[in-house]
C-alpha cells in the first residue's frame, strides 16, 4: 500500500496514552503520521512522546512558534488522507457538530475534506448524556465516523460504557479505511474457512486440520476492498474480525445449512474450509468407555458442500481449494470440473514452511478455463489479494 497520511487529533483525558498505542500501530504499517494535541491533552502526556513516536513535529496551538509553517490547519487538512480523533472528548465532539473551530484540532477537522473518525473515550454518564448523544447523531449523519468505546472498568472507577475501544481494533479500522484497492464496494463476499468437526460421543470428535488463518485472511481484504463479507468459519483460535458478519460452526451440516443460506444473495464463494467428509455413522450419547477388544467406528459420507454449490451456481463466482498431497494440478483440475468451479488454489500440503498453521503459503491458482497462475511464497493475505486481483480481472 503506498504511504498514507494520517493525521491524529489528541484529546484530553486519561486515555490519551493509549493513542501512543495506536500511533505506534500505523507507524509500523507504513503510516506518516501527524499529531495534533489540544491544550488539555498536554495536561495528561507531554507533546515529546508523541514526537518521538511520529517523527513529526508536534502542533498543539494555532499562534504557538513556528510561524515559518505555512497556514498549519489548512496544510494539514490537505495532507490528511483521514484524520483519527483518539482520544475523543465531549468537547471536541460538541465542538465539531456544533461548527466551533477554535483551535488548532477543530480548526483542522473543519477544514479537511479526507474522512474524520472519532473514537470517544469519557465517563459514561458524560457519554451517555443526550447532548453529547445528539452531537454523535448529528456527525454520524454528515457521515463522520465513530468507533464505539466499550464497557468496563473507567479511571473514574464506575463500570459502564465509555472506555477507549481496544486500540488494535482502532488501528485496524483505519488500516481498512486506507486500504488503496476499494474495487469490492457493490459486492456480497461468503467465505468459509478453518475445519468441520465430527462428533463420535460427547468427549470425542475427528477433525481436519486447519488453523483458518487463509480463509479470515481472504475476508479480511474482501472486507478492506469493500465487499459486504459473511465468514462462516468452524473452531479455531483466530480472533474476530471487525466489520464482517462472522458466524461461528462445528459440524458439516452446519456449515452446510448456513452456506445455502447465504448463497443465492452472494456475488463471490470462496471455500477454503477444510471440511469433514465423513462422520460416524451413529453419535453416540453417552461417552464411550474402554473395553479390551479394539473400537471399530464405522463412518459415513457427510455432505460436499462446494459440489452442492457447484450444482446450484447462478451467476456467483465460485472458488474453490484443493489441499493436495501429490498430482496437484491435475487433482485440482479433476475438482474444477467436479464441482462446477470458476477457480480453485491448490497447495501442496506436503511442503515446509507453507500450508498449515504458517502465515505463508505457495500456491497455483487454476481458472476454468485453463489458465494456471504459480504464485511465488507468500503471505496468506497476499494470496488473497492476487486472487481478488485476479476475480476482478476477468469480470
Ligand atoms: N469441500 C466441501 N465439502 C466437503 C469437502 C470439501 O465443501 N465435504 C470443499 C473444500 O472447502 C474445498 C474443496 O471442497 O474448497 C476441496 O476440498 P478437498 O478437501 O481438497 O477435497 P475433497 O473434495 O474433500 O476431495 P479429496 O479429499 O478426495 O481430495
Amino acid at each position: 500500500m503506498a504511504s498514507k497520511t494520517v493525521v491524529v487529533g489528541v484529546c484530553g483525558g486519561i486515555a490519551v496514552y493509549k493513542a501512543l498505542d495506536v500511533i505506534s500501530r500505523l507507524k509500523k504499517k507504513d503510516i506518516n503520521i501527524h499529531v495534533i494535541m489540544t491544550k488539555s491533552a498536554i495536561e495528561f502526556v507531554t507533546p515529546l512522546s508523541f514526537q518521538a513516536l511520529s517523527q513529526n513535529m508536534v502542533i498543539s496551538d494555532m499562534f504557538e512558534e513556528p510561524r515559518a509553517w505555512e497556514i498549519q490547519h489548512i496544510s494539514l487538512a490537505k495532507k490528511a488522507d483521514l484524520m483519527l480523533i483518539v482520544p475523543s472528548t465531549a468537547n471536541i465532539i460538541g465542538k465539531v457538530a456544533n461548527g466551533i473551530a477554535d483551535d488548532m484540532l477543530s480548526t483542522t477537522i473543519m477544514a479537511t475534506k479526507a474522512p474524520v473518525v472519532f473514537a470517544p473515550a469519557m465517563n459514561t454518564n458524560m457519554y451517555q448524556n443526550p447532548i453529547v448523544q445528539d452531537n454523535i447523531k448529528k456527525l454520524k449523519n454528515f457521515n463522520y465516523e465513530f468507533i464505539s468505546p466499550s464497557s468496563g472498568r473507567l479511571a473514574c472507577g464506575d463500570t459502564g460504557e465509555g472506555k477507549l475501544a481496544d486500540t488494535e481494533y482502532i488501528s485496524e479500522i483505519v488500516l481498512s479505511m486506507l486500504y488503496d484497492k476499494k474495487d469490492l464496494c457493490d459486492k456480497e463476499v461468503l467465505v468459509t474457512a478453518g475445519p468441520t468437526v465430527s462428533y463420535i460421543d460427547p468427549v470425542r470428535y475427528i477433525t481436519n486440520r486447519s488453523s483458518g488463518k487463509m480463509g479470515y485472511a481472504i475476508a479480511e481484504e474482501a472486507r478492506d476492498r469493500g465487499a459486504k463479507v459473511t465468514l462462516i468459519s468452524g473452531p479455531c483460535s483466530l480472533k474476530k474480525p471487525h466489520g464482517i458478519n462472522l458466524i461461528n460452526v462445528n459440524t458439516n451440516e452446519e456449515m452446510y445449512n448456513k452456506v445455502l443460506e447465504y448463497y443465492d444473495k452472494s456475488d463471490i464463494v470462496v471455500k477454503s474450509a477444510a471440511v469433514a467428509d465423513y462422520k460416524p455413522q451413529n453419535y453416540c450419547e453417552k461417552k464411550i468407555k474402554k473395553s479390551e477388544d479394539d473400537l471399530k467406528i464405522t463412518f459415513v459420507r457427510d455432505y460436499d458442500i462446494l459440489k452442492t454449490l457447484g450444482e446450484r451456481k447462478k451467476n456467483q463466482i465460485l472458488v474453490g481449494f484443493a489441499a493436495e498431497s501429490n498430482d496437484l494440478i491435475e487433482n485440482a483440475r479433476t475438482k474444477i470440473n467436479k464441482k462446477n468451479l470458476d477457480y480453485i488454489v491448490a497447495n501442496d500440503i506436503t511442503l515446509e514452511d507453507t500450508g498449515f498453521a504458517s502465515d505463508n503459503n505457495l500456491v497455483t491458482i487454476l481458472s476454468r478455463d485453463g489458465e494456471v497462475y504459480n504464485l511465488d511464497k507468500m503471505s496468506k493475505r497476499e494470496i488473497a489479494r492476487e486472487l481478488f486481483n485476479l476475480l476482478n480481472k476477468k469480470r
